[in-house]
């Protein structure tokens, strides 16, 4: 089946999110659409799955025009989509997920074992491994996503839409999602791949399209075209290489000794956790989330006072005793969750920028606010992080998520103290912005800062860390320096491999 789509635009308020996009595909052909946060991506192919309407411009199907009123008028016409966020039912099992409204029946009544044995059919037929008796909330993310693509497969879709979906897995389930992708398009489906990272579109794509400010920038073939090119295409401007400058560390300023810390149901979560972070130096800790990194931080961050073990920082012991402490011992922090630490959603950007700093002799003489100072800081962090804002009074709920995040990462970074953690600094920013984040953050350790980074970003881990800790089931297993460890690597370890394999 041959797919159009013309013209289309769509707007939300001022919003342009498509603006006379077009985009076309072929039968068995994967067509990669690639763009930084916000350039619309999502958006076209809501509206070709029905659940956004376009303001205008039509969609063709083998040359017949079409309207999809829902997902379901999509489905009609063999168009089927794993979207970002799953929409599974949690309780209910793989099987009944996959045939859910389209169940086999035996005369009025469920056929259960025809489902499960359907279910199972197109399992082995494209390789995708589930238990079709499991629950689905039982599963992990990988398998949830199985039953997401199985499920668009026993709709029988021709064309089956992908946002994102690597986002959510570990290196190794990647390989084995690009192959299912793969698989799935020799057997004629056609696939189209909504994703930023570019390696995933050189490993699989025939074609890819280029959007940029909810635009078709480029329509080219993957043979023809590199990463360089696209990614200068996304962003508008050529990325920089950042390289990791040798040099010697100073002193220890953040020390953590054999942390433990049990849960409600007796599991440990922190299994005697110790590590350091030196003046001048980028320490990584790679994990797959919830194997103790979240505590870990809340611990050190002074958030969780309940905990056996030690913290130092710059020297000083501040073990249980909670944020204030641990700050003015002098730690700052990127929080993975951008308003658990010091950002009050209702106050103003220059309130939020000023947090934790009011009694600094820079912005307060006898406990008077240098109002002209603080906004002439606030402003000057606001246009070295592009942040995109009305003015500096603006409430920073206002502002979407990633902007609200570079917010929190420019205040944390720019404070004046020797040691930040970093958790996530740049998840759900762009492109450009990361790129500029990672800058900061090394320049902050070129200038004798030392920094904790936790990320789930492999490569961001890889690129910035002086040395990798590799976290799991509540313990560091092992410990890399820059360069000896590569990406398929780090995925086998954060899994509970280990380095023989
Ligand atoms: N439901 C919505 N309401 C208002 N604005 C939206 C909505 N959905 C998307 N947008 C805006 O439209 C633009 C494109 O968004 P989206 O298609 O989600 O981008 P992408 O998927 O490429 O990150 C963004 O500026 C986004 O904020
Ligand atoms: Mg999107």
């Amino acid at each position: 089946m041959k797919l159009q789509m013309r013209d289309i635009v769509k707007t939300y308020g001022n919003v342009i999110a498509n603006n006379k996009v077009n985009i076309d595909l072929n039968d068995g052909e994967i067509l990669a659409i690639v763009g930084e946060n916000g350039a619309g991506k999502s958006t076209i192919m809501k509206i070709l799955y029905g659940l956004e309407k376009p303001d205008s411009g039509e969609i063709f199907i083998d040359g017949k025009k079409v309207n999809f009123k829902s997902p379901i008028d999509a489905m009609k016409h063999n168009i089927g989509m794993v979207q970002q966020h799953f929409m599974l039912f949690g309780s209910m099992t793989v099987a009944e997920n996959i045939v859910y409204n389209n169940e086999i029946k035996k005369g009025i009544f469920f056929d259960k074992k025809a489902n499960i044995q359907r279910v199972q059919e197109l399992s082995n037929a494209y390789g995708l491994k589930v238990d079709a008796n499991a629950i689905v909330d039982d599963c992990p993310v990988g398998t949830q996503q199985r039953v997401e693509i199985l499920k668009t497969l026993y709709q029988n879709a021709s064309v089956i839409i992908f946002d994102e979906p690597s986002a959510v897995l570990t290196p190794n389930e990647v390989d084995e999602l690009l192959n299912t992708i793969r698989k799935l398009a020799e057997s004629g489906k056609s696939i189209i791949l909504i994703t930023h990272k570019l390696n995933e579109v050189m490993a699989v794509a025939d074609r890819v399209v280029v959007m940029r400010a909810g635009e078709v920038v480029a329509n080219l073939n993957k043979a023809d075209t590199t990463i360089d090119e696209m990614s200068y295409l996304m962003i508008g401007r050529q990325t920089v290489d950042l390289k990791l400058r040798s040099q010697n560390v100073g002193e220890q300023i953040l020390k953590v000794e054999n942390l433990q810390m049990g849960s409600a149901n007796g599991k440990k979560v922190l299994n005697g956790v110790s590590l350091e972070v030196n003046a001048g130096e980028i320490v990584g800790i790679a994990g797959v989330s919830g194997n103790g990194q979240t505590e870990l931080i809340r611990c050190i961050t002074g958030l969780e006072r309940n905990y056996v073990g030690k913290v130092f920082v710059c020297g000083k012991d501040v073990s249980n005793q909670g944020v204030n402490v641990v700050r003015s011992a002098g730690l700052s922090n990127i929080p993975e969750d951008r308003y658990v630490w010091g950002s009050a959603r209702n106050a103003s950007l220059l309130d939020n920028f000023l947090m934790g700093e009011e009694d600094s002799e820079k912005f307060s003489k006898h406990g008077i606010l240098k109002q002209a100072e603080i906004k002439k800081y606030a402003e000057g962090l606001i246009q070295d992080y592009s942040i995109k804002v009305d003015n500096s009074k603006q409430k920073i709920q206002e502002l979407s998520g990633g902007n609200a995040q570079k917010v929190i990462t420019a205040r944390e970074i720019e404070r004046d103290c020797p040691v930040t953690i970093a958790c996530e600094p740049t998840r759900g920013i762009d492109i450009g912005a990361m790129e500029f984040v990672h800058e900061r953050l090394v320049n902050k350790r070129n200038n004798n800062g030392g920094i904790l980074l936790v990320s789930s970003e492999l490569s961001e881990i890889l690129k910035l860390s002086d040395r990798i800790y590799v976290m799991y089931n509540g313990k560091l297993n092992y410990e890399f320096k820059h360069g000896e460890v590569d990406e398929r690597k780090l995925g086998q370890l954060m899994l509970g491999g280990t380095i023989n394999e």
